[in-house]
């Protein structure tokens, strides 16, 4: 085929193909991690699309590269050389991709092959075949080999959403040159199933990258955690090369002590804690400190000091919210008894996010990000109860379900101000507006639907049961 020759733009057009789970935090990974490699996200579709397919315009395959080394969220990303609805369109398209582009991967010298993926429809062997042949257009001239080839092509079809139902032809037809594939292993390799030292609360692995990764985590930052559990989100920290603490007020966790959360384990055995975890993936050197500490409390002389907090929170579902309580703050409440000063008091909700709010904003370093998760009942949710500060940008909101009535949302914020003086009042303001204190009665709500629920269903016992069995029934906490 002659090929007309045009000049190459500067932008080169990139397509991802995305995975299908956690599709809200699809984009918003992206476009995280596009923005700390200097790029942009140019993608005009809604963040909310199923389609796993995206487009981008990258000045750099360079760069295409550097974003796969970190996404858990994209599979793969391939040069874009054409794309159409039918193959007479793909050919069309093709026509007017740059020779000088495509030239030196079309060597005689060299050796290819090409694959084909599809979206919601399997192919046989033979239809594969056949769809190949009819790239006949496509001017190969290198030789093809199937095991160790230099350069991969893909063919890859979308046959629409509904898996069920596909249609008989794609919706639509991209063909490009692959370049790399995204880190989706590492949800199987750093998996909390095969983890030393695990709680009931232990973050999913694919989950705390994605975390990391909205949070922009980049070798050599210091990365807090303020409630670090069993330090499942300073691993994914680590692993991108940044040095990890944490504090956490339970004195069983951070020792490795008291009952195991694991099925056919009754108390944790020597050595379950957060820098064995480290140590597992040889990480141990990114581990600076976890201190038994109220995250209440302040305790940081240094500010600015962290490149990134990256938390999730206590939600008092099957642990308490707690904080540790000065006899000034128990003498207020006047609940106790004289003789009665308890170590700890409750922590509402609404004060640990308008804390945790104002913590970022004080210790965070200008352009570093704030990622936590926020329980919400969804028949009230709206934008609004989404906590604010004057210091704070927020970047993106992305909702994980949790059951008919309950989600909990990853939120990530990027400190855009200097702390000033009266930013510190902004918390005690925030915590006091009414839809602030909704969060105070999350735990009620949660109850009252999963008891009207089970009441419905007559299945109370095994309600939480089929999230994993690798963790104790009864010590089981998703949120
Ligand atoms: C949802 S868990 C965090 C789980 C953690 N991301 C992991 O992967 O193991 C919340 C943690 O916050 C701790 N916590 C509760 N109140 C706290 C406080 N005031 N200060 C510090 N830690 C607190 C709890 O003991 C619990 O371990």
């Amino acid at each position: 085929m002659a090929l007309p020759c045009r000049s190459a733009a500067t932008l080169k057009k990139y397509l991802v193909l995305l995975a299908q789970d956690s599709c809200e935090f699809r984009h918003p990974e992206i476009k995280s991690l596009l923005s700390l490699y200097g790029g942009h996200f140019s993608n005009t579709q809604d963040a909310q699309s199923k389609s796993p397919f995206c487009f981008l315009q990258l000045p750099s395959e360079e760069m295409a590269r550097k974003l796969m080394k970190r996404t858990v969220c994209a599979k793969s990303v391939f040069e874009l050389w054409a794309h159409g609805k039918s193959m007479e369109e793909l050919k069309q398209s093709l026509e007017r991709y740059p020779l000088e582009s495509m030239v030196s991967y079309l060597q005689p010298n060299s050796t290819y092959k090409i694959s084909i993926h599809t979206f919601n429809k399997t192919l046989s062997q033979k239809e594969k075949l056949n769809k190949i042949d009819v790239l006949e257009f496509v001017p190969f001239r290198g030789k093809v080999n199937l095991q160790n080839a230099e350069h991969i092509f893909y063919l890859l079809e979308d046959y629409g959403p509904e898996p069920n139902n596909p249609r008989k032809e794609p919706l639509q037809i991209f063909f490009g040159r692959w370049i790399a594939d995204g880190q989706r292993d590492l949800i199987n390799s750093y998996s909390v199933k095969k983890r030393h030292f695990i709680g009931n609360t232990s973050m999913d692995a694919g989950l705390a990258f994605i975390m990391a990764n909205h949070g922009r985590v980049k070798p050599n930052d210091l990365v807090f955690d303020p409630f670090v559990g069993t330090g499942g989100l300073l691993v994914p920290c680590a692993h991108f090369g940044a040095y990890v603490c944490g504090t956490e007020i339970d004195y069983n966790t951070v020792h490795g002590l008291g009952k195991a959360s694991r099925m056919n384990q009754k108390w944790r055995g020597p050595d379950e804690n957060i820098r064995a975890n480290l140590r597992q993936y040889g990480l141990e050197k990114y581990y600076v400190d976890v201190l038994l500490s109220d995250a209440s409390k302040s305790i940081w002389r240094k500010r600015p000091l962290f490149d990134a907090i990256i938390t999730d929170p206590p939600y008092g579902i099957r642990e308490s919210t707690r904080k540790t309580g000065t006899q000034k703050e128990i003498m207020k409440t006047e609940l106790f008894p004289e003789s009665h000063i308890p170590v700890q008091l409750n922590y509402h909700l609404s004060d640990i996010f308008s804390d945790l709010l104002n913590f970022a904003a004080e210790f965070l370093n200008t352009g570093g990000r704030l990622v936590y998760w926020l329980p919400v009942y969804r028949p009230e949710y709206t934008e609004e109860v989404i906590p604010q500060h004057p210091c704070l940008k927020l970047i993106s909101n992305c909702e994980q379900t949790l059951s008919s009535h309950t989600s909990r949302r990853m939120i990530t914020m990027e400190k855009v101000k200097e702390f000033e003086g009266e930013d510190q009042f902004a918390h005690v303001k925030d915590s006091q507006s009414m839809q602030y204190k909704g969060h105070n009665s999350f735990r009620e709500k949660y109850f009252s639907g999963l008891t009207k629920r089970m009441a419905r269903e007559g299945k109370a016992k095994n309600e939480e049961a089929s999230t994993g069995n690798y963790i104790r029934q009864e010590n089981r906490q998703d949120i």
